[in-house]
């Protein structure tokens, strides 16, 4: 068992003096006490181990939820989880780091500075009060992923077995620690390897998707199983769905399609066209786009996966501003929700949006 395990515990001093060093990153980034988003509003405290399920209050560790569904929760959804006190920030709600250029350290302020957790991927400038994520396959060292911590308040990590050492690592340098996970087996394994949160993806995901089942399934297992914050993924673009997950359980809604037609995102215009009018049946799951990173299953637009199948293109890299390059056949990676996304609107405008559910 990893040294690390079990120290997560909410009230566990080792846990305290973790989250006590990540808010040294944090000195400047407005909390939801923070005069400009006025009082804290409906806190509903209540520990991740005990959730009312359909009138009766039961232990998430005890396995003992038959099924997985979600709609029978009764819990109150309000901006204040506890992942909002763990990533300090106003609002539940976690910008998907999106890699190959699309994301980038405009958008991740944008999204904090409207109240979320702004993130970047691996090698991105960070901006104060945002996380760092690196994809498992393609961490280099040990060395980038300390560096790395001890500029930012959290270190995700996506697409590989939680490694504790890994984790050790970002602790060691100050960070807060998340794995992105697509199974309960693998919420599990991150817990055990000292996660302080767990994304739990659901098969709905823009981008790579390592789950195989759809997101309620996923976090349904994942809640049964796991007693650190949880934050879910996958297809999530309406307020009715982010006040749907919390309630359900989740601490925390992570969006990266929603986020990628913002002024602040560098996607393609020809990308950013295709995604105002696509709908999620335009969307596909395929392991096409695989240079140098086969084996991994991915969501893309239909029509972009059509171009490429013609011309053979394979590269990972989604189309940004600053590719020259036609975007046709590149990889236009979307969730299911892209339905929702129907004009080009500041982050700001798309995280109040989402949150608006909430009480
Ligand atoms: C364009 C794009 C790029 C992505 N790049 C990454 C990445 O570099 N690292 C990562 O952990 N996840 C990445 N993801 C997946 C997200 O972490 C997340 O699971 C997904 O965006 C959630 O689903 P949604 O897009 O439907 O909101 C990416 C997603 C998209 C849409």
């Amino acid at each position: 068992m990893s040294r690390l395990a079990g120290h997560n515990t909410p009230g566990d001093p080792r846990t305290t003096m973790r989250h006590d060093r990540a808010r040294k990153n944090l000195d400047r980034y407005p909390t939801t006490s923070s005069p400009q988003y006025g009082r804290r509003r409906g806190w509903l405290w209540m520990p991740q181990h005990v959730t009312f399920w359909g009138g009766v209050f039961q232990g998430r560790s005890g396995g003992g939820r038959p099924g997985h569904a979600l709609a029978v929760s009764k819990r109150r959804a309000t901006t204040g989880t506890r992942f909002t006190e763990l990533a300090g920030c106003a609002y539940p709600l976690q910008l998907a780091g999106m890699g190959g250029g699309v994301g980038g350290p405009e958008l991740a302020a944008a999204v904090r500075d409207a109240g979320g957790l702004g993130m970047v991927t691996a090698g991105e400038p960070v901006p104060h009060g945002c996380g760092v994520g690196f994809l498992a396959p393609f961490v280099e060292s040990a060395d980038d992923v300390a560096e790395a911590a001890r500029h930012s308040r959290m270190i995700e990590f996506f697409y590989g077995p939680p490694d504790p050492a890994w984790v050790g690592c970002a602790h060691d340098g100050g960070a807060l620690v998340g794995w992105q996970v697509g199974s309960a087996q693998e919420a599990a394994a991150a817990q055990a390897a000292g996660c302080d949160y767990v994304i739990a993806q659901g098969v709905e995901a823009g981008g790579h998707v390592r789950a195989t089942q759809p997101l309620d399934s996923v976090l349904g297992g994942v809640l049964a199983r796991i007693s650190v914050p949880v934050v879910a993924a996958g297809g999530i673009s309406s307020p009715e769905r982010v006040a749907e997950l919390i309630a359900a359980g989740a601490d925390a809604v992570r969006i990266g399609t929603s986020f990628l037609a913002c002024p602040e995102a560098r996607t393609h215009p020809d990308y950013l066209a295709n995604l105002l009018t696509a709908t999620g049946d335009d969307t596909v799951l395929t392991e096409w786009f695989s240079q140098g990173w086969p084996s991994a299953p991915h969501r893309v637009l239909r029509a972009s996966l059509d171009a490429a199948q013609r011309s053979g293109w394979r590269a990972v890299k989604p189309p940004s501003r600053d590719d020259a390059r036609p975007a046709a056949d590149m990889a236009q990676y979307a969730g299911t929700g892209v339905g929702a996304v129907r004009t080009s609107e500041s982050a700001h405008h798309v995280l109040r949006h989402l949150v608006s559910g909430l009480a």
